[in-house]
């Protein structure tokens, strides 16, 4: 039996697109459900014309109530009984309470080479700090922002003329090789 993958989005989804994608074949795992927190997200409809069902949590209305709008996420989420579930481009920031909930089941994907600039702004952050490489990194999630087991990283170099935006196209190609991989082996790794 496979092992079933919800996925998180907040925007274009472009991660989610290619995760759904290489879930086929002798992969052991299937997408289930998209959700995101956002109604305009464009990766809702790109969900949908791949076949999988996509949802919407909106945090708007419980306007700074972190813990109704988790508690409708996770209401959300059990019905789909995922085994894992994927954080890509969820601009959300998540409770000890939910993370803990799936915890050592939740993967997301940052911009950046953890331990290094976590939060937003990286791309911005490591061409400022004048650093020759940056990445992306897939971690295990935990209650502290970004700062759970690295599964997987990859790296690119930063080039002298690069902007902010230049440098999240070149690392936005890595992460598209690199989270598949990850939930690969993941999904592998509890199968076994
Ligand atoms: C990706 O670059 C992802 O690493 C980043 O948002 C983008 C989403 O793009 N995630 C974070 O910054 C999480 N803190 P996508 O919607 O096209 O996958």
């Amino acid at each position: 039996m496979s092992l079933r993958v919800a996925i998180l989005i907040s925007g274009g989804g472009s991660n989610m697109v290619r995760l759904v994608e290489t879930m086929t074949g002798d992969h052991p795992a299937r997408p289930v459900l998209v959700l995101s927190n956002r109604p305009d997200a464009g990766g809702l409809q790109k969900a949908r014309d791949l076949g999988v069902e996509a949802d919407v949590v909106d945090h708007k209305p419980f306007s700074g109530d972190r813990a109704a709008f988790e508690a409708a996420l996770t209401e959300r989420l059990e019905r789909a009984k995922p085994d894992i579930i994927c954080l890509a481009g969820f601009m959300r920031v998540l409770t000890a309470g939910f993370v803990e909930r799936w915890q050592g089941r939740m993967l997301n994907i940052h911009p950046s080479l953890l331990p290094k600039y976590k939060g937003l702004d990286t791309h911005a952050r490591a061409i400022a700090a004048g650093d020759t490489q940056a990445g992306c990194s897939v971690h295990l999630v935990t209650p502290e922002l970004d700062d759970g087991p690295i599964l997987g990283q990859a790296s690119v170099p930063i080039h002298d003329d690069d902007t902010p935006q230049s440098l999240a196209e070149r690392v936005l190609v890595q992460e598209h090789q690199l989270y598949p991989r990850v939930l690969r082996e993941f999904a592998a790794g509890l199968t076994d």
